[in-house]
Order: C-alpha cells, then sequence, then structure tokens
C-alpha cells in the first residue's frame, strides 16, 4: 500500500502496557499516536495469558528479566494495536523512547507514562521481523 505522495505504508505492532492501562492513560497515550499520524487499522483491549506472553517475547526468555516480565504483562488488562503510516516502525520507537523510562527522552510516550525499565507504559516493534510476529501471535489466535 502506498501514501498519497507514494511512500510506502508500513504497519507496526504497539502495547499499551498493564502500568499505562492501570493508571487511566489509554485515552492520552492513543491521543499522542494519532497527532503523530498513525492510523490504528485494528486495536483491542485483552489480559494476555502465559502462553501468549511467552510466545510475544520469546527473544529476551534467557534474559533475567524475562520472568518479572512475563508477570508484569499478564497482570492486567492492555491494549493491542496494529498501527499504520510512512515508516511506522522507526517513527513509533522515536515517540516511545528509550527502554528505561527513567532515561527516555523529555515528551517521548516512556519519560511521559512510564516508571522505569519493565514498567514502561508501551511496547513497539524493533523491525519488520519482530511487527510480522507480534502481530501474528495477538492478532491470529
Ligand atoms: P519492551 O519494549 O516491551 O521489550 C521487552 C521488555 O522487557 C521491555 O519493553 C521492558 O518491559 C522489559 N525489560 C527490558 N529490559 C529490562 C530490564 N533490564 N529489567 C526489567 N525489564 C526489562
Amino acid at each position: 500500500m502506498t501514501s498519497p505522495n507514494n511512500l510506502t505504508i508500513e504497519k507496526t505492532l504497539c502495547l499499551i502496557k498493564p502500568d499505562a492501562v492501570s493508571a487511566g492513560k489509554i485515552v492520552e497515550i492513543i491521543t499522542i499516536l494519532k497527532n503523530d499520524g498513525f492510523h490504528i487499522e485494528k486495536m483491542k483491549m485483552m489480559k494476555m495469558n502465559n502462553d501468549i506472553a511467552q510466545k510475544f517475547y520469546y527473544v529476551h526468555k534467557n534474559k533475567n528479566f524475562f520472568e518479572g516480565l512475563i508477570r508484569f504483562m499478564t497482570s492486567n488488562q492492555i491494549v493491542a494495536m496494529i498501527l499504520e503510516r510512512e515508516n511506522a516502525i522507526y517513527r513509533l520507537r522515536s515517540l516511545v523512547g528509550n527502554t528505561d523510562s527513567k532515561i527516555a527522552a523529555k515528551g517521548t510516550i516512556r519519560n511521559l507514562y512510564g516508571t522505569d525499565e519493565r514498567k514502561n507504559a508501551i511496547h513497539a516493534s524493533d523491525s519488520y521481523e519482530s511487527a510480522k510476529h507480534e502481530i501474528k501471535v495477538i492478532f491470529d489466535n
């Protein structure tokens, strides 16, 4: 698919995480995404179970934070979205900010709504391959 000026439209996967949902920040975060030009192709509210969380984050399964990450991600509802725009993967990563909310640049979503490196409010796919995998895990079941 191309935009009116012939740029390729990319898809990426975005999750509003349990901490941001509990804090009532869904609307504020979606407003930031829309104001930046993202189109929401699909959206659902869901609670990840252990199986989905492990599949989603399989690349981190040998990391020391994996267990804590799975516990956190299955602790409450999340909002999952397939977002579209030109250069979506890069643009969303820029808007989201550093994994560690404490050092995320001023004005990024993690700077505004995250707490630390685990409770960081939002997830954004880091590559085309990750986006493909993550969209399949969340929306194809
Ligand atoms: P996310 O972008 O969803 O990708 C992997 C997640 O693991 C990350 O956001 C954080 O929620 C979590 N994470 C990454 N690094 C750490 C860490 N050092 N300690 C705890 N959690 C982490």
